[in-house]
């Protein structure tokens, strides 16, 4: 059982699943339920993972941090190093609380507002990832305002198909995402041109849970030849930034290592000066997280049986909004036959289940851990049906330690005012 967990670092003990060696049931006995847990030793792999595959080129791993953007996972990698890649003002103040670098930031985004902009460039962002031309006419016009240089690289759009769910396909020609591969030389051109901006980079990002390297090396190789076109203009680029997108094990997937996706770009980029760039999310937390709950009610029903638990898509909104598939596990299942349950959550939608048709030994009370959680589960989570957010805690060693507090009915109604 324990080698077919995606959770690297689960296994199974006398007391029930173990994160590195902590019982989940006492987790849930110390802090409740619903609660994301997450493993640092599964987070620490994961990145040194990209590292190693780096070895020894110029290159910065920059986290996205839209996958989980909890201080206390922010502040692991920050410890290790990472940059990170930043969607908002929002996010850019939690990786500064995290201890992150400022100098290592990459701020992605079609909708840049004036505000972001300004927050950004004071704070000292290493590059801003401009989408379209009108965001670079109003960089340029804030930076010449604030009187700095906006460090700057185009995303392009590379129109390849990443074959994966259209809702996470980003690097199509229909896309909303960066500016159409036929239109870079034009902007950079006029970027080159523009007072208050300095070109810095290149950027592509073609989709997430990827699960074959061939797509992204045919970007890179489109990036390329744009690379060489630009340099050619005497537009010369510190950075080569290709984006995140590795994919993980949910069910059965077979996603490549950080070793084997990065093998055939950084091929493609051998002998170059600039620096590699890569905004991994989901292959960096994901499996390092799972979210505990406890069943409620067992409901047998005529045509199916339900699993009534304690989470529910607004904690883990991925099944209910991607169809997406997590392994549940019965934390100590019981000697019993194995029955087949819909895994429902209380919300009043018929759409609210975190996964169909599941095998379960368990009883009404008992704990279930939903696994792969730990990217787009907490970050993607709501307050639909006034439900407060669930707890966050980090295992390390065997220390378990509370990153989040569980929100409370104060934390619900805060600024908000009946009529008088
Ligand atoms: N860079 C950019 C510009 C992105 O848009 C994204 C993800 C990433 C990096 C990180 O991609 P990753 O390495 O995590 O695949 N909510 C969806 C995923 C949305 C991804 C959005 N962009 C889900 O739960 O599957």
């Amino acid at each position: 059982m324990t080698t077919a967990l995606p959770v690297p670092t689960l296994t199974t003990g006398s007391a029930g699943l173990t994160l590195e060696g902590v019982a989940l049931c006492e987790i849930a006995e110390r802090f409740g339920t619903p609660t994301y847990v997450y493993s640092r030793a599964a987070l620490t792999s994961a990145f040194n993972a990209y590292q190693q595959a780096l070895g020894l080129r110029k290159s910065l791993v920059c986290y996205a941090v839209k996958a989980n953007s909890s201080l206390g996972i922010l502040s692991v990698f920050a410890k290790l190093g990472a940059g990170f890649d930043v969607v908002s003002g929002g996010e850019l103040a939690r990786v500064l609380a995290a201890g992150g670098d400022p100098g290592k930031v990459i701020f992605s985004g079609v909708g840049k507002s004036v505000a972001e902009m300004r927050y950004a460039l004071e704070t000292g962002i290493g590059c801003f990832n401009v989408e379209s031309a009108a965001e670079l006419d109003r960089l340029q016009e804030v930076a010449a305002q604030m009187g700095k240089r906006a460090p700057i690289a185009f995303r392009v759009n590379p129109d390849v198909n990443p074959n994966t769910h259209p809702y996470i396909s980003t690097g199509l020609r229909g896309n909303k995402f960066g500016v159409a591969f036929t239109e870079a030389l034009d902007l950079y051109r006029r970027a080159a041109r523009l007072s208050h901006i300095e070109i810095s980079g290149i950027d592509c990002h073609i989709g997430s849970q990827l699960l074959d390297p061939a797509p992204m090396t045919e970007a890179a190789e489109k990036i390329l030849g744009l690379v060489d076109q630009l340099a050619s203009e005497g537009i010369t680029l510190d950075h080569i930034d290709l984006g995140g997108g590795l994919g993980i094990r949910y069910r059965d997937e077979e996603p490549p290592t950080p070793t084997d996706y990065l093998k055939p770009l950084l091929a493609c980029f051998a002998g170059r000066e600039e620096a590699l760039c890569f905004e991994p999310g989901r292959s960096l937390v994901g499996n390092a997280g799972l979210l505990l709950t406890r069943i409620e009610y067992l409901k047998p029903g005529v045509e199916k049986n339900f699993a009534i638990i304690d989470a529910a898509m607004n904690d883990l909104a991925r099944p209910a909004l991607y169809d997406a598939y997590h392994e549940i596990v019965a934390v100590a299942p019981r000697e019993l036959p194995a029955t087949r349950y819909e895994v429902v959550g209380p919300i009043c939608e018929s759409g609210d289940f975190l996964g169909h048709d599941r095998h379960l030994s368990v009883a009404t009370g008992d704990l279930l851990a939903i696994l792969s959680a730990g990217a787009y589960g907490m970050t993607m989570s709501s307050n639909y049906n006034t439900r407060p957010r669930a707890a966050e805690v980090l295992v390390d060693g065997t220390e378990t330690i509370l990153i989040r507090e569980r929100e409370t009915l104060e934390h619900l109604l805060k600024g908000e005012r009946p009529l008088p």
